[in-house]
């Protein structure tokens, strides 16, 4: 029976229940990525990526339009960005691979947003002082995917706002107060930042164009529930005279307790990408896993992936290759391979990770004002 916990809420600021992602495209009128555009993307990029292969990424607006645009020799900018309301976990980097792919392979820049105006906002919890510090430590593990800071722009909301200024008084002036109610559901008690603040989101579609005087492309590579943002982004562009900004959108990816959940409130549900090798390993090691009470009812009847995080991090991170990965599947339908035998697959894949992360992390984190977009101000052309 459908428990009231399950009911769907998608929402920028919360996402919650049983998530449907058909219903989802539905609801927000976005477009499936089928079998002919994934063709057309590997086409055009000049190589496949496992994230559009496993349906990571599921979802868009425009992509379409704008590979037609590319074709022509009409490049686009890519822009994302993150909420920074406290450390990264695992989940947040996924996407961020996909856009290094994404910005490598149609040699592009990316704009990225730290919305620390926004967490301040809507994060009661959250000081100033809290926003400033993870903005810079968030910064520092995009870095540490290795990035370049020729054509990659970092905005801070806060310290950046005179690069933003002018573009987001313009957006505010064409989104009514109805429309932010219906389309984001403000309350009366809401804080006027929070209603103000999808100004400041939708401005980074602009940016680009609005620095170098020619309306240029932009796709946004976002978790689905952003997608609210980009409908008023994109129905103010046509009242601007800018171009829609494309999307391109992502499943959640799940934590590692049960249902998928990933909180900052629970440290044991997310493996944090400066997490001791120690405390990663206990992490995985009292994951959730969709096996059996007993070893010998698990021999017996085996155990389910469909619902298991540790098969959904093999599935988004750590098994890239696809044969490997059936492989882990079959052992686990048939109850071949037990969860504790499974888990030891991956406790060395993670610790790896991190390792890996955190010594990038340390070679990046005294260059992050290199990638400030401040620099932009002296290409400005308005
Ligand atoms: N609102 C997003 C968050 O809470 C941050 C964000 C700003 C973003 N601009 C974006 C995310 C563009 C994706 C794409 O995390």
């Amino acid at each position: 029976m459908a428990d009231k916990n399950d009911e769907m809420i998608v929402t920028p600021w919360e996402v919650r229940g049983k998530i449907d992602y058909d219903r989802l495209i539905e609801l927000f009128g976005t477009q499936r990525i089928d079998q002919k555009l994934k063709e057309r993307i590997y086409r055009v990029a000049g190589e496949k990526h496992m994230y559009l292969e496993r349906d990571l990424f599921f979802s868009h607006r425009d992509l379409d339009w704008l590979l037609d645009e590319y074709e022509k020799g009409d490049k686009f900018v890519i822009y994302t960005g993150r909420g920074p309301s406290g450390p990264v976990h695992i989940g947040h980097i996924v996407p961020w691979i996909f856009t290094k792919w994404l910005q490598k392979r149609f040699k592009t820049r990316l704009y990225f947003q730290l919305t620390n105006d926004e967490k301040f906002w809507f994060n009661e919890e959250l000081t100033i002082e809290d926003v400033h510090r993870f903005t810079r430590e968030n910064a520092i593990d995009l870095l540490a995917l290795g990035f370049e800071p020729e054509n990659t722009f970092l905005v801070d909301d806060i310290k950046d706002i005179s690069l933003l200024y002018e573009i987001a008084v313009r957006v505010a002036k064409k989104v009514t107060f109805s429309t932010a109610k219906a389309v984001f559901g403000f309350e009366n008690s809401m804080n006027i930042g929070g209603i103000w603040y999808p100004a400041m989101q939708a401005v980074l579609a602009f940016l680009h164009s609005e620095i170098t005087g020619t309306n240029t492309p932009c796709l946004i590579p976002c978790a689905i529930d952003q997608d609210p943002h980009w409908r008023v982004t994109r129905d103010v562009a046509d009242k601007l005279g800018y171009y829609k900004p494309a999307s391109i959108q992502n499943r959640f990816v799940p934590g590692l307790a049960e249902g998928g959940k990933m909180s900052a409130s629970d440290p044991m549900s997310a493996i944090f990408m400066t997490d001791k090798p120690k405390l990663a390993k206990k992490k995985v090691m009292n994951a959730f896993t969709g096996g059996r009470s007993t070893a010998e009812e698990q021999r017996r009847l085996g155990a389910n992936p469909d619902i298991c995080s540790v098969f959904k991090y093999y599935n988004f991170i750590f098994v890239p290759d696809n044969k490997e990965l059936a492989d882990i599947e079959r052992k686990c339908r048939s109850g071949e391979m037990l969860c504790g035998e499974c888990k030891q697959i991956l406790v060395p894949r993670v610790l790896d990770f991190l390792e890996r992360h955190q010594s990038a992390r340390e070679e990046v984190k005294d260059r992050v004002d290199e990638f400030s977009a401040s620099r932009l101000m002296d290409e400005i052309k308005r």
